[in-house]
């Protein structure tokens, strides 16, 4: 059994999509661990008027349990619900003789996470009032637990910390990424910090380049509104990918503590080269998908405009200007509408330097380049492609892989992204969330990307449904006369 944790959650935007579809049933996996058990309450509210129970029904349904299954239940009657408009300033005493009655009633020693599941134009407002209407004067920690997106430019996110700032210090906010909950991307740190033959070559001298890809099968679906105003650059590279890279890039932090792997991946950020604009228009590019493959065009989705120039699919080449990696570019891609759902990060290493095996008389294909693979999602492992000589008379070579995928019982145990990261907030460690200067130094890059793109009309829709991008994602990489190792139709 794991160790028991003890607090109060109150949720904001507690009857919302992200609540009922990923946090109950986080919490809910949290407790048939044991890491909720007696101690722990639920407070939802939203502006909805419902009674405890009618909430705790809805909790059910989102969990998919019946009322016969005891376990449920138990964990169930954990949960009370408060109408609550969050702008409502005095309503908050409300909320707080909630809280205090049942910190008393299930012993919570004063510990609070408030969880801000709602639009984050309210954070600002929600944090101002716990503090001053007294929520967070209790004795245990008080937690504040934010969901992207963390403004939609510098200036607004750094608008929007300022406003956190005056309730809550940088080690009590937690800001949620959820691909840094996954086993993954967790797993990056175990593979570059725990084997001496990975880090060793971990830098420009090994590594020609390394790709990132965040491939999405699924369009918009019924996000459209938010995502039109987001688009992909806002909504994937300045959150996820930037982590991703900045685990990538970081030199090896001190100890493996949240303080210390922070202060690497800021550096590792603060050291990416921020593109002027000529810069930014050669070394990014965009796109938004037609119609084509069964599928109708984004501009012809619900709720996007017919004449919508927003962006479902980026690619782009990173740059960091440090002695590890100067000279080795990070390439990136995401998009909505390709070929196929998955995550990996491929790893290129140099050719070697002289290729003997290539004698004139002999009719061997040239030395391919070593690939270690990191493959996200949906299977989770490595591939490590090297060459070998191929079996038989004479001497040929021909590339190989070295596997590792997760087996079921690694799946069995993995959890959800979700369930890890509330587990963390429970613990207080922050490693696998966003700190403010990452995500300010994230903002600053991609600002660069945005604003070139905002002066200049871009040519939509420009790749089909079921495709890899648009074209000009691979002439990106050409031009430099590389290859995607991740091809369609190879
Ligand atoms: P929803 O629109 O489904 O839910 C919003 C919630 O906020 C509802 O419970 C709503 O209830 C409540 N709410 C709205 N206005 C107020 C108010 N004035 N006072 C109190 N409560 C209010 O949003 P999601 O659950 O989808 O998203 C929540 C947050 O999570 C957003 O920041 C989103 O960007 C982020 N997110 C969501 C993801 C998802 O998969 N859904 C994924 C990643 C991030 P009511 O209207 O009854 O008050
Ligand atoms: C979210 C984006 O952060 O991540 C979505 O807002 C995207 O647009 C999603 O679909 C992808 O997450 P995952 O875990 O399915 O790869």
């Amino acid at each position: 059994m794991a160790t028991e944790r003890t607090s109060l959650f109150i949720f904001f935007g507690g009857t919302g999509d992200l609540a009922y579809r990923k946090l109950y049933p986080s919490m809910f996996n949290l407790y048939k661990r044991g890491t909720l058990r007696e101690h722990f309450a639920v407070i939802g509210t939203s502006r909805n008027k419902m009674t405890d129970e009618e909430f705790q029904d809805a909790v059910r349904k989102s969990l998919g349990t019946a009322k016969s299954d005891k376990d449920a239940e138990k964990f169930i009657s954990h949960f009370a619900y408060e109408a609550h408009d969050v702008t409502d300033k005095a309503h908050y005493k409300v909320l707080k003789d909630r809280a205090d009655e049942l910190d008393k009633k299930f012993k919570l020693e004063g510990n609070r996470i408030f969880y801000l599941s709602l639009s984050p134009n309210f954070f600002g407002t929600v944090a101002g009032f716990l503090k001053t209407e007294g929520l967070t004067d209790s004795q245990g920690f008080n937690r504040l637990v934010i969901e992207k997106p963390f403004g939609r430019d510098y200036d607004s996110a750094a608008q929007l910390n300022d406003a956190l700032s005056t309730a809550f210090n940088e080690d009590q906010v937690f800001r949620i990424d959820h691909y840094l909950g996954k086993e993954m991307i967790q797993n990056i740190e175990a593979l570059r910090f725990g084997n001496t033959i990975v880090e060793s070559l971990w830098n420009n001298r090994y590594i020609d380049n390394i790709q990132v890809t965040l491939s999405e099968k699924l369009g918009v679906e019924e996000r459209a509104s938010y995502y039109d105003n987001s688009g992909a650059l806002r909504d994937m590279v300045q959150n996820h990918i930037m982590q991703i890279v900045s685990l990538l890039a970081m030199e090896q932090p001190v100890a493996f503590t949240d303080v210390d792997i922070r202060a690497e991946k800021v550096k590792a950020l603060r050291s990416l080269r921020v593109y002027n604009v000529a810069d930014a228009s050669t070394n990014f590019v965009r796109g938004q998908y037609g119609a084509g493959n069964k599928q109708r065009a984004y501009r012809d989705e619900d709720n996007v405009p017919h004449d919508s120039n927003n962006e479902t699919f980026v690619a782009g080449k990173l740059l960091f200007d440090n002695y590890r990696w100067s000279g080795t570019p990070f390439y990136i891609r995401t998009g909505k509408e390709l070929a196929d759902k998955f995550t990996r990060v491929d790893v290129v290493f140099k050719k070697p330097l002289v290729d003997i095996f290539a004698f004139p008389q002999n009719a061997n294909a040239p030395l391919e380049a070593n690939v270690l693979t990191m493959f996200i999602e949906p299977k989770a492992g490595f591939s490590l492609r090297l060459n070998a000589k191929t079996s038989g008379q004479g001497f040929q070579t021909a590339p190989i892989n070295m596997d590792y995928f997760v087996d079921a019982a690694g799946e069995k145990a993995t959890p959800e992204p979700y369930e890890r990261l509330i587990h963390d907030v429970m613990k207080g460690d922050g490693t696998n969330f966003s700190s403010w200067p990452e995500v300010s130094y994230a903002w600053k890059f991609v600002d660069q990307i945005r604003k070139v793109w905002d002066l200049q009309q871009p040519a939509f829709p420009n790749y089909t449904p079921g495709s890899m991008g648009p074209a000009a994602a691979d002439e990106l990489i050409q031009r430099d006369h590389r290859e995607w190792v991740y091809r369609l139709n190879q």
